[in-house]
């Protein structure tokens, strides 16, 4: 079978190393890749914004099924178009991937069905916003209702942070997206992912995360798309994914399939673990980037195959099989990021350090240039390791990083600590 993936970041050079193993596939093609990606697939020049393109080149090549890895096009409605001309693909249709591109959609539906999440209002004009929050009291959330790149939250914790905020959503800073926006409490706990596969009837836990969003160590300074990973999350433990899959997954797949939008693909829950018990912070109908280099590291189990039963509503009969070890990855990023940076810094001892073990470098934003490999975007390179303890996992990806030749680059040094230091609170197991 040929396949199409879509993207061009370090998720989808995950994904695509994990497709190329697939007994099942003939050729792999992707759109618009990296020089990551290339190694594993041909790469194709489709604006993938213009759906028809798309649909052209599938049948010129016989692609018979599309991975979709960015949420924008889920967004846009690919997966609607791409059915409609009889090609199946892995991911939401437009009508369920609304769990992203709306907050509060997810937000009702979570009241809907009885789904933790923190208490919310909604408001359209910025009057109505200030005088909620000089109510409300701060600390207080801010959310730009859209697609804002995960840039359209401010976890605010004066007054005037929050109104700012508010009145900036109002003003068109995060565009369209903040034409409504969403002002909710403060959760406080451990905040962890959890993934799950759904074909739109059966839903199955897909592995756990933690994220490290902020640019800086100690958790400091912006937020970013994700600095750096680790899986599983310590923190999700089985009985704790018990009780996401019953009290917030479960409910949220069958919600979806009552209103007549079932949701087929992975559902990303970002969750805060407070003294309550889990709640939901928020929905992506997407793999994360970087938790998607860290899960495929650890998956056994065919992707393929798993994408397959997704969207042909057979996930009731299939388990995926995880390695036990542990996954970490480390982000380099160009200097600035998520600020301004520059394009075209080179970037060298990739070799060297895959040449470790269980060590794998993800391209996220490279572009080859005269045949030299630079940076070409904020997240350039994930540097990934298995370990048989986290510890292990960071001390090997932290060693391959040493043997990256990225002068223009950085990256955190503490992925992982957090982690580790709840396994050190809670002794040795
Ligand atoms: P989101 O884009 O909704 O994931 O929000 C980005 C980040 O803001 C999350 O990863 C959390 O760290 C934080 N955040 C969002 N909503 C809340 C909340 N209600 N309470 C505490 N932190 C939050
Ligand atoms: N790493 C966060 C995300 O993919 O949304």
């Amino acid at each position: 079978m040929n396949i199409l993936l879509i993207g061009s970041g370090g998720r989808e050079h995950a994904l695509a190393r994990k497709l190329a193993r697939s007994p099942r596939l003939t050729k792999l093609y992707a759109a618009p890749g990296n020089p990551g990606i290339a190694q594993s697939a041909e790469l194709i020049a489709l604006d993938v914004a213009d759906h028809q393109s798309v649909i052209a080149f599938c049948r010129k090549a016989d692609v018979r099924f599309v991975v979709i890895g960015p949420e924008v096009p889920l967004v846009a409605g690919i997966v609607d178009d791409l059915a409609e001309a009889g090609i199946a693909a892995f991911g939401p249709n437009r009508a369920a991937a609304r769990l992203e591109a709306s907050k509060a959609f997810t937000k009702e539906l979570c009241a809907e069905a009885n789904i933790p999440t923190a208490a919310w209002r909604r408001f359209t004009d910025a009057a109505a916003a200030a005088a909620y929050i000089r109510t409300h009291g701060a600390p207080v959330v801010v959310k730009a209702d859209g697609l804002a790149a995960g840039k359209g939250v401010t976890v605010a914790t004066t007054l005037d942070e929050a109104v700012e905020a508010a009145a900036d959503c109002f003003a068109g800073a995060h565009g369209g997206a903040g034409a409504e926006v969403v002002i909710e409490d403060l959760l406080v706990g451990e905040e962890a992912s959890f993934f799950a596969l759904s074909d739109g009837t059966n839903v199955i836990p897909f592995g756990t995360a933690e994220d490290h969003k902020r640019v800086g160590d100690g958790d400091t300074g912006p937020n970013t798309g994700g600095m750096g990973a680790v899986s599983p999350s310590g923190a999700i433990t089985p009985p704790v994914a018990e009780r996401i899959m019953s009290q917030i997954i479960g409910p949220t797949v069958a919600a979806m399939a009552r209103r007549g939008t079932p949701f087929r693909g992975v559902l990303y829950a970002g969750l805060m673990l407070t003294a309550e018990g889990p709640k939901l912070i928020e929905y992506n109908v997407r793999f994360g980037d970087p938790e998607a280099q860290v899960l495929m590291s650890r998956l056994e189990s065919d992707l393929l195959d798993l994408m397959l039963a997704s969207s042909e509503g057979r996930l009731a009969r299939v388990s995926p099989r995880w390695s036990d070890r542990a996954a970490l990855t480390v982000v380099m990023a160009a200097k600035g990021y998520p600020g301004a940076y520059s394009r075209g810094g080179a970037v060298g001892g990739i070799e060297s350090a895959e040449a470790m073990p269980d060590v794998t470098v993800f391209h996220a934003g490279t572009a080859l240039r005269d045949g030299r490999l630079v940076a070409n975007g904020g997240r350039v390179i994930d540097v990934t390791a298995l370990g048989n303890t986290l510890a292990e996992a960071q001390a090997g990806a932290y060693a391959a990083v040493a043997r990256i030749d990225f002068a223009d680059g950085f990256c955190r040094r503490d992925i992982g600590d957090r982690a580790l230091a709840r396994e050190t609170r809670a002794g040795p197991n």
